[in-house]
């Protein structure tokens, strides 16, 4: 429950806050804000049970990987949530809208929104980038896009697979549309491509808490097998709304 004094202080930062929030927003009622919930962000189910993609990815790492790290992601964003104050976190104001505005957030929470909201953001779309007999090649107007950009399917995970390797440390490759161009890139830790203008297609998370249990230190063998669990109908989908 948020005490008048509370809304008063609140809906102060959140005037100033919207001062320099981008004009879409701009028309957003302060004093409505300030009686939001601070805490929105769900961790949403896997849309398979946790064995779903083995050999591929084993059970075990599924379950830690979503029930603990992404649940992380989440607690930790909803605790810097409580720096967003005024700001429309529960509304229209998505981790989407967040990550892709960092410059705008009080400077207080951008590191933990770009840290904890990426690393959401980067989860949530990873589990629907799988799925149980995945694999194989994109076909249709997605793949006449990547033989375009790459030359040809097997360049194309070549690329990816370069660009995971080649990411020191923690991070992810994707393959994204830098408006209606597609490219490879990586990016560090649990930053994500939306962040830069760019429109996640697919992605690959090449921390170590995505493979370590099952392939150790043994990144390339993870991405082999990774490719057998890719669900191109999900990637399709991405591209088709572009
Ligand atoms: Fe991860």
């Amino acid at each position: 429950m948020i005490t008048r004094r509370q809304a008063i202080k609140t809906t102060a930062l959140a005037t100033a806050a919207l001062a320099t929030w981008p004009s879409v927003h701009a028309q957003t009622n302060a004093a409505a804000l300030a009686t939001r919930p601070l805490s929105p962000f769900t961790l949403p189910p896997l849309p398979y049970a946790v064995d779903a993609l083995e050999p591929f990815i084993d059970a075990q790492t599924m379950q830690i990987h979503h029930d603990k790290h992404h649940a992380a992601y989440v607690a930790n964003l909803n605790k810097a949530a409580a720096n967003l104050v005024g700001i429309d976190v529960a509304g229209p104001l998505t981790v989407e809208f967040l990550l892709q505005h960092l410059s705008n957030l009080p400077e207080q929470a951008r590191p933990a929104v770009r840290n904890h909201g990426g690393g959401h953001y980067n989860h949530s779309l990873f589990w629907q980038m799988m799925k149980k007999n995945g694999g194989g090649e994109p076909t249709g107007e997605l793949a006449k896009a990547m033989d375009t950009a790459f030359g040809s399917f097997s360049a194309f995970q070549a690329g990816l697979t370069h660009a995971a390797l080649g990411q020191f440390g923690s991070g992810w490759a994707w393959l994204v549309a830098d408006g209606k161009q597609l490219k490879i890139e990586a990016t560090a830790n649990q930053d994500t491509p939306l962040s830069t203008g760019r429109t996640p297609l697919l992605g690959v998370d090449v921390w170590e808490h995505a493979y370590y249990l099952k392939y150790q230190n043994k990144r390339t063998e993870y991405l082999t097998a990774w490719f057998n669990a890719v669900n191109w109908d999900f990637v399709a989908a991405r591209f088709a709304q572009l």
